[in-house]
């Protein structure tokens, strides 16, 4: 099957789409602190979604039973909401989310450090999310998509990281998962060719340790199998005839500002 082209008009919706994720996002950072629990933050997301007049895209989707994931230290991604999980200082945690606005999918995730955290675990989620724009440096209309896969692996394992296997980035748009997929690691071949229009969720999901994952007996929670610690992030982006835009960003912003955080 192709990879679904864009027009104006979609891409328009879909920075829409961004800008409110952005802004969850950036209102569950705020609240992030040891003693809040994770079924918390699941309700305050859902109720902003749906105050902006979206729709909380990973409510069950494939039976999922939340808008946001919330996945705590060795939780590698898919964590369920739980009202008696709390977080508490040291940990991590990574909060997947993902809204549909007049029938347009946007997808991200960020990790946050709860309190004071590990000099590790702190570059643990540097590198990951630095791994993300090292990838979209070859998100450019005529490379390869496996370009983008190379070079989150290659810069993730130069930090003495792993990224997980089993889990890959997406093609979004009207639906969540769209072709392609996008691995976070070196596949055979090169990949389909990048076209402006293209719009792609990529999420590396980078592990202290081993690289291998199982899935808990919920059968959504993803964890590393030496239960070190996994941190994720991921934005919708689309493809141009230049530099890739990030369409999960609060309006106005720029990769820059989004990648030093400012
Ligand atoms: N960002 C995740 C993904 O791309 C979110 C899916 S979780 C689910 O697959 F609950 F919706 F499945
Ligand atoms: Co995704």
């Amino acid at each position: 099957m192709a990879v679904s082209i864009k027009s104006q008009k979609e891409i328009q919706i879909m920075r829409e789409a961004g800008n409110i994720l952005a802004t969850v996002h950036d209102e569950l950072a705020d609240i992030v602190r040891p003693g809040v629990t994770t079924m918390e933050l699941n309700n305050y997301a859902e109720k902003r979604i749906r105050e902006f007049g979206c729709i909380p895209s990973f409510l069950n989707y494939n039976g999922y039973p939340a808008s946001l994931c919330v996945s705590v230290n060795d939780e590698v991604v898919h964590g369920i909401p739980n009202k008696k999980r709390k977080l508490l200082e040291g940990d991590i945690v990574s909060l997947d989310c993902g809204v549909i606005y007049n029938g347009y999918q946007s997808d991200s995730a960020r990790t946050y450090a709860v309190g004071e955290i590990s000099e590790t675990h702190r570059r643990l989620i540097e590198v990951t999310k630095q791994s993300f724009f090292e990838g979209i440096k070859f998100a450019k209309a005529g490379n390869h998509l496996f370009d983008i896969s190379c070079a989150i692996q290659d810069y993730v394992e130069s930090n003495g990281f792993s990224v997980v296997r089993d889990l890959v980035g997406h093609g979004i748009g009207k639906k969540m998962h769209e072709e392609p997929q996008i691995p976070n690691f070196r596949q055979r071949g090169r990949g389909i060719r990048l076209k402006p229009g293209m719009t792609l969720a990529i999420e590396p999901m980078v592990n202290v340790g081993t690289y291998e994952v199982w899935w808990l007996d919920d059968d959504w929670t993803v964890v590393t199998q030496d239960n070190e610690y996994s941190a994720h992030y991921e934005n919708t982006i689309l493809i141009t005839e230049g530099e890739p835009e990030i369409l999960s960003l609060r309006t106005g912003r720029t990769t820059e500002d989004e990648m030093l955080g400012r």
